[in-house]
């Protein structure tokens, strides 16, 4: 907020993704509110909040039509109004080919390497091009004057900044890519490469978590388009404009408003245990994701498996809670993922599982971020086991739940924050093996280890927190539009 009033006063704040942060639901007649599993709607969530911004965002609640105004507004949060939340409505055609199409079975796929194929359909790309057209209009429909500041999330956007540059020429445009962004072998599968590339562009500065994805988009659009790139200053000038490539690793608020909800340590501890039926002694790990094949999930229960054969000692003294929100799950890709889960953990269950011990507790539903916390307080391990993800805020939020400062993390090298959080117990998760070893060292580390690791952990969260995040692409954003107006005075 600081930043804005001094270094872009007047400046309007719209942020646009296709997940909108509340979404209503229609319950049995009654309207229920449900806060989706996303780590990119809790990292930009307390950011709108603070700078009392307009988020653009899909309205697929059953019950969002009836919660608007005639302005398809609402203002959120419902129990203490602090921004506006602007739904755009897509038809069930629309929804299916630029959101389970093109982005969850195209680009999802091509940015991960999960070793899922990228499904590319020309029918699917035009829906995705008309889609960005919409949410276009919309943004430009809430601007309020020629100059606002668009906050444009992810994947399902990759056009949308060339449409809005072409309407809103002095707009700051900052494109944040929320995944990771493959090399430009990878990328060049990609039927529309340039298109896509050239959409990007249209941004002000365009962020990746890692050093590691800005170098991989440097390189696609250097491969691909007619750009002069300056590599020191991660500069490409393309069609008389110039977008800033740079890394800004995605946090969260600190401290979590979450943390001032839920109990003490040892009361969720005794709550979430109960409800598990776990008996004294047992160890809980814990995994929260979203079903989804980038997680690593059943590389988690295999890594179960083998620290039981190799540790048999384990056996009845450690079990896997695993809480998977469901999403995306009419795709095939998702729906066998989530029987391969079930097979795996039921397989487990069979082998070491006796009458009042379950190894592995999978449970596919939605879960309150209040729910989650508890979970979090209540583990004695957290695994992150990503075959490839961005940054991955689960493993910032369980670091954030422990103000115990117990609790060890397992973290995959393949997730962004594996660059941050050192002090993690690191994992390749592609190597069960290797997996099972940390596991053991993680149920086997003392009080005193776990103290150091997380304090520190802690420490990094706490300063590295989403307002830092946010906050160094104003400043950057600020720098750019003062460079303009140097550089084109009146
Ligand atoms: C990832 C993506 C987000 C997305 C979230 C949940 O974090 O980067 O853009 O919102 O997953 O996925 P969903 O498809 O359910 O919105």
């Amino acid at each position: 907020r600081k930043i804005l009033a001094t270094e872009l006063p007047d400046a309007q704040v719209i942020v646009v993704s296709n997940r909108e942060p509340y979404i209503h639901n229609l319950k049995e007649d009654e309207v229920e509110l449900v806060v989706p599993a996303s780590g990119l709607v809790s990292a930009l969530e307390p950011i709108t909040r603070a700078c009392a911004g307009t988020w653009v965002a899909y309205g697929g609640g059953s019950a969002d039509h009836l919660t608007v105004d005639e302005n398809d507004r609402v203002a959120v949060p419902p129990d203490d109004p602090s921004y506006m939340l602007r739904r755009v409505w897509l038809s069930d055609e629309e929804h299916a080919g630029y959101y389970l199409g093109f982005a969850n079975e195209g680009l999802w796929p091509l940015c991960h390497i999960a070793f899922t194929r990228p499904n590319f359909r020309a029918a699917d790309w035009e829906t995705y091009q008309s889609v960005n057209r919409k949410f276009a209009n919309a943004v430009v429909a809430e601007a309020r004057n020629e100059r606002p500041i668009v906050l444009v999330q992810d994947y399902h956007f990759a056009l949308l900044p060339r449409m809005l540059r072409e309407q809103l020429p002095d707009a700051i445009i900052i494109t944040f890519w929320h995944i990771p962004w493959p090399n430009s072998e990878v990328f060049s599968i990609c039927p529309w490469r340039e298109r896509i590339l050239d959409g990007l562009l249209g941004s002000s500065i365009i962020g990746f978590h890692t050093q590691f994805h800005c170098n991989n988009f440097i390189e696609s659009v250097d491969r691909f388009l007619e750009t002069r790139i300056e590599r020191e200053d991660a500069a490409i000038s393309y069609q008389g404009r110039t977008s800033l490539v740079h890394a800004y690793p995605i946090s969260i608020e600190w401290p979590p408003a979450q943390l001032g909800k839920v109990p003490a340590v040892q009361q969720c501890r005794d709550r979430v245990r109960t409800r598990l039926g776990l008996a004294e002694g047992v160890k809980l790990c814990v995994g929260v994701e979203r079903l989804d094949y980038t997680k690593g999930i059943v590389d988690r229960f295999r890594a179960l498996d083998e620290l039981f054969n190799r540790h048999p000692e384990w056996i009845g003294k450690v079990t896997v809670l695993q809480i998977a929100a469901p999403s995306r799950g009419t795709l095939p890709d998702y729906e066998r993922l989530h029987r391969e889960c079930e097979r795996c953990a039921e397989e487990i269950n069979q082998r070491y599982g006796y009458e009042g011990y379950t190894p592995v507790l999978f449970i596919a539903e939605h879960h309150t971020q209040r729910q989650v916390y508890e979970i979090y307080r209540a583990a004695d391990v957290c695994m992150v086991t990503s075959l490839h993800d961005g940054m991955n805020l689960v493993a910032k939020e369980f670091v954030a739940a422990r103000d115990d400062e117990q609790g060890v993390l397992i973290l995959s090298m393949f997730a962004g924050a594996s660059k941050e959080l050192l002090e993690a117990l690191i994992v390749n998760p592609f190597d069960a093996a290797t997996m099972g070893e940390a596991l053991q060292h993680a149920l086997a580390m003392s009080s005193d280890e776990q103290r150091d690791r997380m304090r520190r952990m802690r420490e990094i969260v706490r300063d590295n927190n989403v307002y830092r995040w946010a906050g160094s692409m104003l400043l950057d954003a600020a720098r750019l539009r003062k460079r303009a107006e140097v550089e084109l005075p009146g």
